[in-house]
């Protein structure tokens, strides 16, 4: 979820390190949830497994960071 306007990072773009959401084009760093741009927010971590070709996200207990506009 972004924290900027909660829309799902799902269908942002990735390219194995950096997060692009879809909507205002903020960026995530992947491998440790920093803001890259704007760099004053950040995103939740989240435990990963990556199984074949498909990636499986636990978000079991984990909230969402939210809002900052
Ligand atoms: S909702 Fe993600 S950048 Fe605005």
């Amino acid at each position: 979820m972004c924290p900027h306007q909660e829309i799902e990072l799902v269908e942002g773009e990735f390219d194995g390190k950096v997060l692009t959401c879809k909507a205002h084009l903020w960026q995530f760093d992947c491998h440790n949830g920093e803001g890259i741009n704007p760099s004053d927010c950040r995103i939740a971590q989240y435990p990963v497994k990556i199984e074949g070709e498909e990636v499986f996200v636990d978000v079991e207990g984990v909230e969402p960071f939210k809002s900052h506009s």
